[in-house]
């Protein structure tokens, strides 16, 4: 009976170590083919099933949207062609000179329509980070000319004061004939070192973005960087989304440069900068750039802070698969945003509190998202599954004026 026992357990043992050779050789196998598997044409075929690898999932009525990820028209394009000067609508701009013929509101809703949503962004964030290691030649122009920006701060960049009188937009979109359609800047006399896109949740604050824009621009434009300003409204009458409107405001930037924006700056319209030392440009690691406010007495208000202004790059955006989509009302979206940092193993940078001051402008204080705690308590777990990836939206309207890109964008959940 022993005997036959311990029989019984050596075939087993046999058996065992035999499956787990048959393991390593799978494994190695992998290891040493796994690139080549990867293009092998079985991997083509089992992902054929959830989208075609050269179209995107679109119906037939969106079709214009299959010549997607063409070449983007640059702002040069926009102001050359006649037709769209000064305040223009233009539909989703991806697209090529049709463009003009085709009924806006029809177009643009298309675009992200219907289920194929959360696939469409996927692959635009798959082409945005593309876009960042691929060089553009177009853009390329005669860039290479030119010296580059400066690198170390200049000396005499210091306090800049602020003009918080109200004006009218009109007016002020009369200033600055330098900056392009859409609120683009490219330094004329250097190769700028920073491309950023500076991005608006917006909704009912007029009078801020006359003033915003009256001091945004010589601020950016004397600190010598390339730069979009992206104006995102949210539509409706929805609980305002803050975060979800940053996120439509990262894919929709991105959509309109050749090349791509390699730095993203999250911008209330209420906060002015008030130190020129204040870089609007993204270092190694997430910087919080508002520490400092005029109302909370230039102190910050606590450690993990990271609302107001915050720059970071495409890589540590799309890393942390953006902001949540789910704080509806005020707060909240940027601590999310902090613990997600946090959890792929950034730490947030700051200027000195002398450096990162801010004007706020006056305005009401809006009612808080009484189920911001419970959303936080579960970021870290749940960020990959909330945020870019399962962004869903419909462009209303892109406008094109002179000192801002407005994008109008249905936020809502589809019912
Ligand atoms: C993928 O492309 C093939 C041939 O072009 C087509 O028959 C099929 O319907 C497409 N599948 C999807 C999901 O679009
Ligand atoms: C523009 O439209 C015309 C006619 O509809 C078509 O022949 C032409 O190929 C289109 N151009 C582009 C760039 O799609
Ligand atoms: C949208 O397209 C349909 C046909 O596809 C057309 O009948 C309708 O007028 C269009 N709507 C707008 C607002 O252009
Ligand atoms: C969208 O998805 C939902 C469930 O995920 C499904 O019930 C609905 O039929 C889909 N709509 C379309 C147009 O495919
Ligand atoms: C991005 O680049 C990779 C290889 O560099 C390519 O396989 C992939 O299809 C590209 N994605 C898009 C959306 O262009
Ligand atoms: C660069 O551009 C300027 C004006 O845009 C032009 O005068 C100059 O000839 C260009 N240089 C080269 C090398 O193309
Ligand atoms: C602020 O702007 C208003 C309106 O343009 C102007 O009248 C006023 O002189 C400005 N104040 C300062 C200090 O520049
Ligand atoms: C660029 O150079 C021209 C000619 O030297 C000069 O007039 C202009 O002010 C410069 N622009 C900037 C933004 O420095």
């Amino acid at each position: 009976m022993g005997a036959g026992g311990s029989g019984g357990g050596g075939r087993a043992a046999r058996a065992l170590r035999l499956l787990l050779l048959i393991v390593f050789a799978l494994a190695a196998v992998e290891y040493l083919f796994g690139s080549i598997l990867d293009a092998s044409p079985l991997r083509t075929y089992l992902y054929q099933p959830i989208y075609n690898a050269t179209l995107p999932t679109i119906r037939s009525r969106e079709k214009l949207a299959a010549s997607w990820p063409k070449r983007v028209p640059t702002t040069t394009d926009l102001t050359q062609n006649p037709e769209v000067k000064n305040s223009t609508n233009i539909t989703n701009p991806i697209l090529n000179s049709n463009i003009t013929q085709i009924p806006l509101a029809n177009m643009t809703g298309a675009v992200m329509l219907e289920n194929t949503t959360s696939l469409m962004v996927t692959k635009i964030i798959d082409s945005i980070r593309n876009q960042s290691t691929t060089e553009n030649s177009d853009i390329k122009r005669n860039e290479t000319e030119l010296p580059m920006c400066f690198d170390e701060v200049p000396g005499d960049f210091g306090p800049v004061p602020v003009n918080k009188t109200e004006v009218e937009l009109d007016w002020v979109e009369k200033l600055y004939p330098e900056i392009q359609l859409g609120g683009m800047y490219t330094p004329p006399n250097c190769t700028a070192r920073h491309k950023v896109a500076i991005i608006i949740p917006f909704r009912d604050r007029q009078q801020h973005l006359a003033v915003f824009l009256r001091h945004m621009h010589p601020f950016l434009m004397m600190q010598q960087v390339e730069y979009g300003i992206f104006v995102v409204e949210q539509a409706g009458n929805s609980e305002f989304n803050r975060a979800k409107l940053m996120n439509v405001g990262f894919v929709e930037s991105q959509k309109l440069k050749a090349g791509g924006w390699q730095c993203f700056i999250f911008h209330d319209i209420d906060l002015l900068p008030l130190d020129l030392r204040n870089m609007y440009s993204c270092p190694r690691q997430p910087r919080h750039m508002s520490a400092s406010i005029d109302k909370f007495h230039f102190k910050l208000p606590y450690e993990d802070i990271f609302g107001g202004v915050s720059a970071m790059t495409l890589e540590q955006f799309t890393k942390v698969n953006g902001f949540s989509n789910k704080y509806w009302g005020w707060g909240g979206e940027d601590d999310d945003m902090f613990y997600r940092l946090k959890k792929v193993g950034y730490h947030i940078a700051r200027y000195k509190m002398s450096i990162a001051r801010y004007a706020m402008l006056d305005h009401k204080k809006s009612t808080a998202n009484p189920k911001r705690y419970q959303l936080l308590s579960q970021t870290s777990k749940v960020f990959q599954k909330d945020g870019l990836s399962t962004l869903q939206y419909q462009v209303v309207k892109v406008t094109l004026n002179h000192l801002y890109t407005h994008i109008l964008a249905n936020i809502d959940e589809p019912s």
